[in-house]
């Protein structure tokens, strides 16, 4: 949600803020702008900003048509409209009566109204609709010289979540940050620093970076950073190194980063499971930090997450309850905490999410750590707020994941919650015989897999390209097959803006089989045959109800699963695999699925309209 940079060194600011604000477009799309440091021949210091309705691009080019004078130091921002639409006017940065202040934001400011009515009762005229605007106002209200020190004033009177970076006319050399609830990165260069969303925007410059904490301001020159809490008090930091480089970040060859990032799947589950298994087939966890006599004595697993994290967590309750026998329940994250959930200290909360930034997820582990809930982190983005504020982590290693939808992450996200299934099954000894051994070997297997599937995608662009006028499509799913079916269903809604709905194929009949008629493109997700033949029985039947019903059925099955020959209007094959594991391998067909039919209707597939990545808003 919103993208911030920042920049004060030696080089152009412009140029790094903008190839900065390339790489955080993902974050919101819907305007972007700049303000820099500049300097007159007299030596007048002021700010020069420019800023444009749209996407970066028409920022871009209103700064080829009318170019700012060159300056060292600046700020920027790409933005996911909250308060006020997408204008100009409302784009970030926003200045104050005398344009001597420039400020950009990313979070929400929950008390504007009132500070707004009080700025304009002392003569402030503000332009825009946003929050962000009365920010800038009491900066250059609370300005005496320090900026730093107005920054802790203004935030001090501000409530909700925000990070804000801001430069001021009459601070040359100087930028300053705070952040509280949403996400700020330092990146630490020589004779340069910079401020970012995340590091993606600087690692160009410098993989030396610092996750600042909740309620800190820093302030950066060219050469120091100077962090505090919100009263002056320097604050500890934690500085690290970013272990992946620029050209992770970029798109390879690739026509969109999705499918760059489908491709990558092989690998970043080869990478989340790598030093994980030992070679006695047992598994090595020593990063969870929960003790074993802990989670030994856990009697409910509770799972929150948000869109394509939430399955990620629906298929893991499956893995858990079977590999453990320990009750597990998995909710949206934003529903959670209103619901008040019994927790207690015998309860696990796994909280997914890749960006580490959700801020539905962020409040309910919150809420899960105040009932005594012991918390673990399933998460992509080292450093990130969620793994943070948990009693432990295990990250995924998807590297970074630029495309709005999630693909590669989610994959990595399944590998996670099978190995934290099979270690709590280990360490509590459920189940632990061959069967849990067996599952071992065939995780390991599953890069080749994805690979496979991946190899025998072209039918699959093919039907995508050819249902690109369908109105709707339906996707059907049991046991673990069922989010998956969801996966398939939200992949579609956000990349080719179709309508796309999953179902637990049993519940057709209570309803959904109403909508389906003559033609109807109806995806099924087929459990395998072998092991629990029952719910491969039971799905064959429902794709004959469908079927006779005039449905396109498109069936997704094992190798040699010859039973759903005869209804299967199209068939993509999939390697054999336990069918707790299958949804590594059958989701990858439909990240294909969605991503062609949506590129078949002119979409943007990398920033599908009114979304951004990273959701840091409730
Ligand atoms: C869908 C998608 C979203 C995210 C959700 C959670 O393709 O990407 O549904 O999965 O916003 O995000 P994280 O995992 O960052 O918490």
């Amino acid at each position: 949600m919103c993208g911030i940079v920042a920049y004060v060194g030696s080089q152009s600011a412009l140029d790094v803020v903008v190839a900065g604000l390339q790489r955080l477009e993902y974050r919101g799309y819907d305007s972007a702008g700049v303000a820099i440091q500049v300097a007159d021949s007299s030596g007048q210091w002021s700010l020069a900003t420019d800023k444009r309705a749209g996407k970066l691009v028409n920022l871009e080019k209103s700064l080829a048509q009318a170019p700012l004078p060159a300056g060292t130091a600046g700020i920027g921002h790409t933005r996911w409209a909250t308060h006020g639409g997408p204008t100009d006017a409302n784009a970030h940065p926003h200045q104050d009566d005398h344009r001597r202040v420039a400020v950009v934001h990313n979070g929400i400011i929950e008390n504007f109204a009132q500070l707004r009515a009080e700025l304009a009762d002392r003569g402030h005229t503000l332009r825009s609709e946003t929050d962000t605007e009365v920010v800038a106002h009491l900066l250059a209200e609370a300005f005496e010289g320090d900026l730093a020190e107005a920054m802790r004033v203004v935030c001090r009177r501000l409530d909700g979540a925000f990070t804000l970076v801001a430069v001021h006319a009459d601070a040359p050399g100087t930028v300053v940050g705070a952040r509280r609830n949403s996400p700020l990165v330092v990146g630490v260069g020589e004779g340069e620093n910079f401020l970012a969303s995340d590091v993606s925007a600087f690692i160009a410059h410098t993989r030396e970076a610092i996750e600042l904490g909740q309620d800190q301001v820093v302030e950066l020159t060219a050469d120091r950073v100077t962090v505090t809490d919100f009263h002056g008090a320097p604050a500890e930091v934690r500085g690290y190194h970013v272990d992946w480089d620029a050209s992770a970040a970029e798109k390879g060859g690739y026509d969109y980063f999705m499918l760059k990032e489908i491709a990558e799947q092989p690998k970043a589950v080869a990478d989340t499971l790598l030093g994980r298994i030992g070679t006695d087939g047992r598994l090595t966890l020593d990063e969870l930090r929960i003790p074993d006599a802990v989670l030994r004595e856990v009697d409910k697993v509770v799972i929150v997450a948000c869109g394509t994290a939430f399955h990620a967590g629906m298929i893991a309750k499956y893995a858990i309850e079977h590999w453990t026998r320990i009750p597990c329940e998995v909710e949206v994250a934003s529903e959670f905490r209103y619901r008040d959930p019994i927790l207690d200290d015998r309860t696990l909360v796994i909280a997914i999410s890749q960006s580490g930034e959700t801020m539905d997820t962020l409040m309910a582990l919150r809420h899960a750590r105040e009932q005594g809930a012991r918390v673990l982190a399933i998460c992509n983005t080292n450093g990130s707020t969620i793994p943070r504020e948990s009693d432990a982590v295990l990250y995924t290693h998807a590297g970074p994941e630029v495309a709005v939808a999630s693909t590669k992450a989610f994959l990595t996200q399944l590998v996670a919650c099978y190995l934290v299934a099979l270690y709590l099954g280990q360490v509590r000894g459920t189940k632990w015989g061959d069967e849990i051994w067996a599952v071992i070997k065939e995780l390991s297997q599953a890069p080749k897999q994805v690979e496979q599937v991946l190899r025998t995608m072209e039918p699959v662009r093919e039907l995508a390209r050819s249902l690109a006028d369908a109105r709707s499509v339906l996707f059907l799913g049991r046991h673990v097959g069922f989010p998956v079916a969801l996966e398939g269903a939200l992949k579609l809604k956000e990349l080719a803006y179709m309508h796309a709905e999953g179902f637990a194929a049993g519940e057709l009949k209570h309803g959904p089989i109403a909508l389906i008629e003559e033609g109807l493109p109806v995806v099924v997700v087929v459990p395998s045959p072998r092991g629990r033949s029952i719910l491969h029985d039971k799905i064959v039947s429902n794709i004959q109800e469908i079927r006779a019903r005039g449905a396109r059925t498109i069936v997704i099955a094992e190798e040699g699963d010859e039973a759903v020959v005869p209804y299967a209007d199209h068939l993509i094959r999939i390697p054999v695999t336990p069918t707790l594991l299958q949804p590594l391998v059958a989701t990858v067909p439909l990240q294909v699925f969605a991503c062609e039919l949506a590129t078949a209707k002119g979409h943007e597939v990398d920033q599908p309209r009114n979304l951004a990545k990273s959701v840091t808003v409730e």
